[in-house]
């Protein structure tokens, strides 16, 4: 790999991301299998959360454990990250210790200093700005669905958020026809919405109107209308977003075989109804599995790089 880190989708080239993409579903096999795969062994991995977190603190741990090492989990309360200590401080003093260190915090700036100082491989576990590891594990798991993802229509209904700009930046790699269908005020960044249309990979468009987004749509994915660090403008999303639940219509008027997908935490009944999340055409646990072999993936490919 060309970078020692792994902070954005579009810091890999396409070749690089289908590598990740082989290997996760060489690993995934194996899991399934119950072979080994012990490749991190005597090796730590220390996971840094500024904010909560179901699926991506059990599924690196779950992950790096299995391929033999051992993976700390610090939590908000645990290194004061930025706040007791100096974030390049912490990057240095990481390094001696750990192999690999994971964070999820909330500035992106943080993790970039973080990277910046770190003589082991960053990976980013979300920011406030982009979520890449969660992108990745969702590209692989609609390869696994629809086999043939060239300009696969990606129908995002609600908040441009890190979500979004993570599959920004894989359209800028893998051609997609990706759609981000948000109320006013609501759309994702503007630059790096410009950047993925002129890259010319990708068809891009913002929407404002679920019911014309939808048509011919592969997948409808949604997220939560207010993110980690916005519950206190919940009250105020809810109304801006009403218009744009997944709901069982929402995914009748397609004129396809529509599949739902969802980063996870959701709220049911409210940006997608409870129906959908169950219904038949619902991979969100396919997703939630798959973050976890594409994590273990990224991981053994940014340690062979280091090694
Ligand atoms: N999708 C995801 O990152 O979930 P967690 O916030 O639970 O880690
Ligand atoms: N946009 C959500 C994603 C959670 C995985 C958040 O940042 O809270």
């Amino acid at each position: 790999m060309s970078n020692k880190h792994f902070l954005h989708i579009s810091d890999y080239s396409k070749e690089e991301l289908w590598d990740i993409l082989n290997l996760s579903k060489k690993v995934k096999a194996k899991f399934h299998n119950r072979e080994d795969h012990k490749v991190f062994h005597n090796r730590s991995l220390a996971m840094i959360f500024a904010k909560p977190s179901a699926r991506t603190r059990v599924s690196f741990e779950t992950g790096f454990e299995w391929m033999g090492g051992h993976a700390l989990f610090l939590g908000p309360n645990d290194i004061g990250i930025g706040k007791r200590e100096a974030i390049k401080d912490i990057s240095r003093v990481f390094s001696r210790y750990n192999d690999i260190v994971m964070a999820r915090l909330f500035d992106h700036d943080h993790i970039l200093e973080l990277a910046q100082h770190s003589s082991v491989p960053i990976v980013n576990g979300l920011t406030d700005y982009n979520h890449p590891c969660q992108i990745m594990a969702d590209i692989f798991t609609v390869w696994e669905h629809l086999t043939d993802i060239d300009n696969a229509k990606i129908v995002y209904m609600g908040d441009g958020n890190n979500i979004v700009h993570s599959w920004l930046h894989l359209s800028m790699r893998f051609p997609l026809d990706f759609v981000c269908c948000c109320p006013e005020g609501y759309e994702p960044d503007k630059d790096l919405v410009n950047q993925a249309s002129n890259s010319g990979v990708s068809k891009i468009t913002i929407s404002h109107d679920p019911v014309s987004a939808v048509k011919g749509a592969d997948v409808i994915y949604t997220d939560v209308w207010a993110s980690m660090g916005q519950k206190e403008e919940a009250e105020e999303r809810e109304k801006a977003f009403k218009n744009f639940q997944v709901n069982e219509n929402l995914m009748s008027i397609t004129g396809k075989d529509t599949l739902f997908m969802h980063c996870l935490p959701a709220e049911r009944n409210r940006e997608v109804t409870d129906g959908v999340m169950e219904s038949d055409n619902s991979i969100v646990f396919d997703q939630a599995e798959n973050r976890m072999h594409v994590q273990n993936a990224i991981m053994i490919m940014l340690s062979e790089k280091w090694k």
